[in-house]
């Protein structure tokens, strides 16, 4: 597609609406920062098929700065960015190194586990939940709502995905509710203080808020461990290269995010005018994605891009997207990769594949990129 089509119009075929894809490096940068796309479903021309199909009921999680234009996307975004600057997750180290440690001693006992479920899907969960002050026990319900919610649906059936996100707000209006009796140090008490503001953040902004940092805060770093791990078992000599030389792990977690990148597709935008780009038009109210995984391999930026290498430099991916919707958690999910995999590669030396490699499989759809399970042995 990168060659002879990369931009093309598909039909998506659980909503029922066509979405443009693009795959070009320079295209995709492009696009998302093109102001004549809206990311606020609400300015979707009337009339068209996209609007037709919103999902109503979703509208009140949806209210976060990722489905946001500026004036509201810059003000919901500044509410919470201090607590994801690189030094305020710097400050989290520790901690983060102290679950990892615990995590895989627990999955070191059991001699051979499925990483994603042992590990790579607690740690990250585990740490998001602990700083927004949501409790860590209730930690499997919100994988199964949240999986449900931004997974494509079954059949074309929306009723799972809405009974889901119902089951999200009430949690949250409860959880609120005895938050508001017993302020904590947490961020979740941090946000509730500014929707007691008023004109900062409405309860529904503050709910879909902790929808956004949920969902981004646990479903996509599960995928930066997971595909890097799959990455190194994959290509021995990069896995034994980190190991003799564990300060290369930052350059190592870029081209992990490059290589193997957890998030597919940037998520939709919406054109509000007819856009001509590379020669077609994109009908007003029509939305394009990015392939970021597609753009991360192109030639024309990255020589030998098939090529695994943990040392490459430049490596300027966009696995954490472009523009003023980058990702806010990107500091906080290279903290985690960085330590999840090193802590792995030091307790575990004798790390394999507990399956064939051609009985792995993909997750299905195009937002999300992981796999269904790894099983390894220690
Ligand atoms: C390896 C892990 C991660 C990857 C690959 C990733 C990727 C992305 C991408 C591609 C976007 C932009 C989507 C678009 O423009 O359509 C994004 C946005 C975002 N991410 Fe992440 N993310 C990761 C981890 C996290 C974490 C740990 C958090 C923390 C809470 C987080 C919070 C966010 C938020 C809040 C946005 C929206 C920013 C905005 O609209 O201004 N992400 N992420």
């Amino acid at each position: 597609m990168r060659q002879e089509a990369p931009l093309v119009r598909l039909f998506d075929p659980n909503l029922n609406i066509p979405v443009w894809v693009a795959t070009r490096y320079k295209d995709v940068v492009d696009l998302v920062r093109d102001p004549r796309f809206t990311k606020d479903m609400r300015k979707i021309p009337d009339g068209s098929p996209s609007k037709l199909r919103r999902i109503d009921s979703m509208e009140v999680i949806n209210r976060h700065m990722l489905s946001s234009d500026p004036p509201d996307h810059t003000r919901l975004r500044t509410i919470v960015s201090k607590a994801f600057t690189p030094r305020r997750v710097e400050e989290l180290r520790p901690r983060v190194t102290a679950i990892t440690y615990e995590l895989l001693d627990a999955a070191k006992a059991r001699g051979e586990v499925d990483l994603l479920d042992a590990f790579a899907f607690p740690l990250p969960i585990t740490v998001i939940a602990e700083l927004l002050g949501v409790p860590v026990e209730d930690r499997e319900q919100f994988r199964d709502w949240t999986t449900t919610i931004i997974n494509p649906p079954v059949n074309g059936d929306l009723g799972p995905i809405q009974q889901a996100g119902m089951q999200f707000i009430q949690y949250f209006q409860g959880l609120l509710a005895r938050r508001r009796a017993e302020p904590r140090d947490d961020l979740l008490t941090a946000l509730m203080a500014a929707e007691e503001q008023g004109d900062r953040l409405s309860p529904q902004e503050l709910i879909s808020m902790l929808f956004l940092l949920l969902v981004a805060g646990h479903e996509t770093t599960v995928n930066l461990i997971g595909n890097g791990v799959w990455a190194l078992l994959q290509n021995p000599e990069q896995m034994e290269r980190l190991r003799a030389n564990p300060a290369l792990i930052e350059s190592a977690v870029e081209e992990m995010l490059r290589y193997r990148s957890p998030v597919e597709t940037t998520t939709q935008r919406w054109a509000t005018q007819d856009i001509e780009f590379r020669g077609q038009v994109i009908p007003a109210g029509e939305s394009v994605q990015g392939s970021l995984l597609a753009a991360n391999h192109d030639p024309e930026q990255f020589p030998e891009p098939e090529k695994f290498d943990i040392a490459r430099e430049p490596n300027r991916h966009v696995a954490f997207g472009f523009g003023i919707h980058f990702c806010l958690g990107a500091p906080l999910a290279r903290l985690e990769g960085a330590i999840a995999i090193n802590l792995l590669l030091e307790r575990m030396p004798r790390l394999r594949l507990a399956v064939e490699p051609s009985q792995l499989r993909w997750r299905d759809g195009i937002l999300v990129h992981g796999l269904q399970r790894l099983p390894v042995a220690f």
